[in-house]
């Protein structure tokens, strides 16, 4: 008879639960197209009674998840447990160092040790895969490291975290606050009660960290990439975007430039009649760019047990096929380093909204800070508005406030950083301006 590969699961929450169910309902499918049969031979998690509504019996039990990855009984160990460092990394590192090949969704883990974790993998031969760690139940690593492969990606990005997407399109299709969307999202559990790491865009940034070492040979260097989130988004950014024909997402690019790897995580103006633009809710999206394919845009749930799970489940397949490749493609010894491309170097149009008192030089002293730093205006649109400027405490008379919304051509972040200090300094500007980044797709 064939013997099993068996498996160690640790971390026994959604996503694990929902890996025992999935193997459990299509484990004879599996069984007949693959090599060997899976097996769960072993589980760890914090509590042992709890009711998981998944079949436990025949399985065996562990409380310490580092005992389990050195188990001699496992063949794959499967890090569930999450976290960057603690007992997920002490049971990744001792389980690769035994000789086990690893299966993780585990993103913040590798975003910070990827390439020393990589490199215990390939000392021992084994595979350390990761499909669920970006954009979940979207096939986006084994895109990259196979099908896509043959191509020389010159940009990846897309629309990397679910709760960010959902507060988003929430307030363009309710026209609610980003406060009230959030606050409605926590209450009904979509969004973490500490939502920071999601809307502030560093889950999104831990995403990307790794498939720009995968599209561009580099180490991982999440600490590399320029994180910005969605707090500062106002319904008026998201009014003003539609009226203009576009949407804001959070977006994750990375791109190749002649000084080095452009990577970003920040809010971005879309056209609407991109594809991108359509992804909606809590939906993720990956984008390649390849000198021959050309453009692919995968589209899928990025999170949720069962995307999360199946993703999880991809990855012990390919262990079951013999299929071991170095975890991030290029072998780690010949990963280059990470070399950043300055952000103020960044190249495109961008989005401005101003509140000015409107009062007569207003608009001639912005203008003037613009054409003083080469930045050449597409679109101009003034709104009068009751609204309450800065220290009035209630509404103003209409025509004492004014917003202003710019959209320009195409120039450097530079040029914009330089033209957007000189207007903070005009004393008719009444609120610290916003821009937003408008991405050519
Ligand atoms: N919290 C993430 C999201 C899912 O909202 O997309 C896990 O990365």
């Amino acid at each position: 008879m064939t013997k099993s590969l068996k498996l160690g699961i640790a971390g026994l929450g959604t996503v694990g639960s929902s890996l025992i169910q999935l193997l459990a309902a299509h484990g004879d499918r599996l069984t007949g197209v693959l090599p060997q049969p899976l097996r769960v031979d072993a589980v760890c998690a914090r509590t042992r009674g709890k009711d998981r509504g998944v079949n436990l019996d025949d399985i065996r039990w562990f409380d310490d998840p580092v005992a389990l990855a050195r188990d001699a009984g496992i063949d794959v160990f499967v890090e569930l447990i999450g976290g960057e460092d603690g007992p997920a990394k002490a049971a990744v590192e001792a389980a690769l160092a035994s000789g086990k090949h690893v299966v993780t969704a585990n993103k913040a883990l590798l975003a910070k040790h990827g390439v020393a974790l990589a490199r215990l993998a390939e000392e021992n031969a084994v595979a350390l895969n990761f499909e669920a760690a970006v954009a979940g139940g979207i096939p986006a690593i084994k895109t990259m490291r196979e099908a896509f492969l043959p191509n020389k990606i010159s940009r990846a990005y897309g629309i990397l975290n679910g709760t960010c997407n959902y507060i988003l399109t929430t307030m363009e299709d309710e026209g609610r606050s980003f406060a009230d969307v959030l606050k409605e999202a926590q209450d009904k559990g979509y969004a973490e009660a500490d939502p920071t790491f999601d809307i502030g865009g560093f889950d999104a940034c831990h995403k990307l960290a790794l498939m720009t070492s995968l599209a561009f040979g580099t180490e991982v260097a999440a600490d590399q990439i320029h994180v910005e989130g969605i707090e500062t988004i106002t319904k008026a950014d998201i009014e003003a975007a539609s009226d203009l024909g576009y949407r804001i997402k959070l977006l994750g690019v990375a791109a190749e430039t002649k000084s080095g790897i452009e990577a970003r995580v920040h809010p971005a103006m879309v056209a609407k009649n991109s594809a991108i633009a359509e992804v909606s809710g809590v939906t993720n999206c990956v984008a390649l760019e390849g000198d021959f394919t050309g453009s692919i845009l995968l589209v899928g749930p990025g999170a949720g047990g069962g995307p999360t799970a199946a993703a999880v489940a991809s990855d012990i397949i390919d262990v079951a096929r013999g299929i071991v490749l170095p975890p991030f493609i290029t072998p780690v010894g010949d990963l280059a380093p990470h070399k950043r491309a300055r952000i103020d170097e960044h190249c495109g149009a961008y989005y401005l909204r101003l509140t000015l008192r409107d009062e007569p030089g207003a608009m001639a002293g912005i203008a003037k800070c613009m054409g003083d730093e080469g930045v050449s205006l597409e679109s101009v649109v003034q709104r009068r508005e009751m609204k309450a400027l800065p220290g009035s405490g209630k509404p103003t008379p209409a025509g004492e406030a004014a917003t202003v919304i710019i959209i320009t051509h195409e120039t450097t972040e530079d040029a914009i950083g330089k033209a957007v200090h000189a207007i903070e300094a005009i004393e008719k500007v009444a609120e610290k301006p916003q821009v937003i980044r408008i991405e050519k797709l």
